[in-house]
C-alpha cells in the first residue's frame, strides 16, 4: 500500500539549507535522506522549475514570477543568499536537474505540481510527461518503490498527469480533506491522500486507510506528533527538521 519511504526530507533539505535546491539534498544526503518532496512550476517557455512560490521576493530577489520569466533566466537567479550569504548564487533549479541528482544518488521523489495561477492542466502534464520519459526504466521494471510520485493541490493538475501518464502514481493533497475526498480520489486514480499534519485525527486516519489508500502527511517537525501520527496509521511524513527526525524514525 505505502512501498515509499517513510520520512521524507521537505523542499529538498528542511531548514537546513535554501529550499528547492540542490544545496537541499545535498543536506538532505547528509543526514542520510534519500527521500525527498520539492515543488515544480513551469517557467514562461513552458520547463519546470523547482520553486515554490509564485512570485519572486522570497527566495529569489526582486520583482516578477516564474510563470512570467523565462527557465534560463531562472536558472541564473541567486534562490541561497536569502537563507545564508555561504548559500549565495545556488541556482534555482530545472526539474530534469533534480532527476538526475536523485537517480545518481539514489534518492526518492515526491514531486509536487505546483502550478501557477491558470497553468494548472499544462504543469501537470508537463511533470507526468517528463517523469514518466525519465522513468521509463523503472516503470518498465514494474516495482511500485522505484516509482516518484506525483502529488498536488490541483485537481486540475493531477487529472492532466493522469491523462499524461496514467501509470505514475498520484497523491492528492488536501490540507483539510473534505467529505467527498473519497469520491475526487478516486476520479483521479489516486493512490495516496497527502494532508496536513495540523487537521489530522485518528478518526480520519483510519478511514483513509480502511478506504485503501496511502496516507502521507505534511510538515511534522516535532517527534512526539511524528510518533502521534504514525501510531494512528500514518504512512508516512515529510519534515523540515531533518536534523531532529532522521530517515529512521520510529
Ligand atoms: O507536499 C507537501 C507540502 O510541501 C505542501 O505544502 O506549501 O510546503 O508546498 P508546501
Ligand atoms: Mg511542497
Amino acid at each position: 500500500m505505502w512501498p515509499y519511504p517513510k520520512i521524507v526530507a521537505h523542499r529538498g533539505g528542511g531548514t537546513l539549507a535554501p529550499e528547492n535546491t540542490v544545496a537541499g539534498l545535498r543536506a538532505g544526503l547528509a543526514y542520510g535522506f534519500r527521500a525527498v518532496e520539492f515543488d515544480v512550476m513551469l517557467s514562461r517557455d513552458g520547463i519546470g522549475m523547482v520553486m515554490h512560490d509564485p512570485d519572486f521576493g522570497r527566495t529569489v530577489a526582486g520583482q516578477g514570477s516564474v510563470a512570467g520569466t523565462d527557465a534560463a533566466e531562472l536558472a541564473g537567479m541567486d534562490a541561497g543568499s536569502w537563507f545564508s550569504p555561504e548559500f549565495r548564487d545556488e541556482p534555482v533549479p530545472y526539474y530534469t536537474q533534480f532527476i538526475d541528482y536523485c537517480k545518481a544518488q539514489r534518492i526518492w521523489m515526491n514531486v509536487e505540481i505546483k502550478p501557477a495561477d491558470g497553468f494548472e492542466a499544462a504543469t501537470g502534464a508537463w511533470v507526468a510527461r517528463v517523469t514518466r520519459d525519465s522513468y521509463a526504466a523503472e516503470l518498465a521494471a514494474g516495482d511500485p518503490a522505484g516509482y516518484p510520485l506525483l502529488s498536488s493541490f490541483s485537481y486540475e493538475a493531477l487529472a492532466a498527469a493522469r491523462d499524461a501518464a496514467p501509470e505514475l502514481p498520484r497523491g492528492y493533497l488536501l490540507d483539510n480533506v473534505p467529505d467527498d475526498w473519497q469520491a475526487q480520489a478516486g476520479q483521479l486514480g489516486a493512490v495516496a491522500i497527502h494532508t496536513n499534519q495540523k487537521h489530522l485525527t485518528r478518526e480520519l486516519a483510519s478511514a483513509i486507510k480502511a478506504a485503501g489508500y496511502g496516507l502521507f502527511c505534511y510538515t511534522v517537525n516535532d517527534p512526539a506528533r511524528g510518533r502521534e501520527i504514525l501510531s494512528w496509521g500514518v504512512d508516512g511524513f515529510c519534515t523540515d527538521r531533518i536534523d531532529l527526525i532522521g530517515p529512521a524514525f520510529t
